[in-house]
């Protein structure tokens, strides 16, 4: 009988050896929480395609920032529901919009916390595209127009700088739009303000609840002559050259867990953090499963963001941000 001179078992015999030899660990370090804000007050609606993830009033948001900086995540992401919407977006850059005005309520809150605005229009156009729609002189067709949107989200990005966000993240998926940010940030007087550019956003199905959740559906076509197709991964590389170039100081793919590989190729490619954003339906998957009893959460969720992070994400945008550091905890 011949026996086996390599034994992969030998190092995982117990959880101490287990612990010392794991080659990836979570923190909350790693995460950053979603927050969609509302006017109004008395607020706090839970998003039906989202349970466990709510629209919040200004009012009832900061026992929200409480309980994220008590769970020891140190960075959000602000998106806005507003109650007002055009053609242009324009209550995007408005001072007084509902991001700007929850920006400056969560740094005052919580000076410390990391705000992160996501600079788009789809949330604040009646179209619910992500830039002006054009349309072509002789069909008639509507398409997004690209640079001058770029003006738009440049206002928008100055605003929330204005307002305190810390980082400033575009999702927009327009042509040159970090350049566009980075040179209007500059010009402001927010020269060290960083970009984390959504660099590789791919036109996704798993945005629905999202969609649900900011009232940002498209209401003619959808955003295939703006965001990737999702079987192109070379094309990744080129988007992602651009940012860089650019001066993107963050580069993100989303969604995550279809496109590991592609956070895999940008990891290996480019040398700026790399952020994966855990969408919507990635979550909402994981719940509708959890609430029938078919699966174990908490080991899911923190089987899938080590799953992340292993394939090279530095930052992970999930809305299991809050529960996952609680149990990273133990709690
Ligand atoms: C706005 C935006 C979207 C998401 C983040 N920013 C929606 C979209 O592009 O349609 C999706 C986030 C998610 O699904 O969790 N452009």
């Amino acid at each position: 009988m011949s026996f086996p001179i390599t034994r992969h078992r030998r190092l995982r015999r117990t959880a101490g050896l287990r612990n010392l030899v794991r080659e990836t660990q979570l923190t909350a370090h790693d995460f950053i929480y979603p927050l969609f804000v509302t006017h109004g007050s008395g607020v706090k609606d839970e998003i039906p395609s989202m349970p466990g993830v709510y629209h919040f009033s200004l009012d009832l948001l900061q026992a929200e920032v409480e309980a994220v900086v008590a769970a020891g995540v140190q960075a959000v992401l602000i998106f806005g529901v507003p109650d007002r919407k055009d053609a242009s977006g324009s209550s995007a850059f408005d001072e007084e919009g509902i991001v700007q005005q929850a920006i400056r309520a969560v740094k005052a809150w919580a000076p410390q916390l990391v705000v992160v605005a996501d600079t788009c229009l789809c949330q604040f156009t009646d179209h619910g595209h992500c830039g002006l729609i054009h349309h072509d002189a002789h069909s008639g067709a509507a398409e997004v127009d690209n640079d001058p949107s770029l003006q738009l989200l440049v206002r928008t990005a100055v605003s929330q700088a204005q307002a305190g966000a810390d980082v400033i993240a575009p999702s927009n998926m327009m042509d040159g739009f970090v350049a566009a940010i980075r040179d209007g940030l500059d010009e402001a007087g927010y020269d060290m303000i960083p970009i984390m550019s959504y660099s590789v956003k791919y036109a996704s199905a798993f945005y629905g609840p999202f969609r649900d959740a900011a009232h940002s559906t498209p209401q003619f076509g959808d955003r295939k002559t703006y965001q990737m197709d999702p079987a192109n991964s070379r094309e990744a590389l080129r988007e992602a050259e651009s940012d860089v170039v650019e001066g993107a100081d963050m580069l993100m793919v989303k969604p995550a867990l279809a496109y590991l590989d592609v956070l895999r190729m940008l990891k290996e490619h480019f040398d700026l953090p790399v952020v994966a954003y855990n969408v919507s339906a990635e979550y909402s998957m994981v719940k509708a499963a959890a609430s029938n009893g078919w699966i174990d959460e908490r080991a899911v969720v923190l089987e899938t963001l080590t799953g992340m992070k292993r394939a090279g994400a530095d930052l992970i945008i999930t809305y299991h941000a809050l529960d996952a550091a609680r149990w990273l905890r133990g709690e």
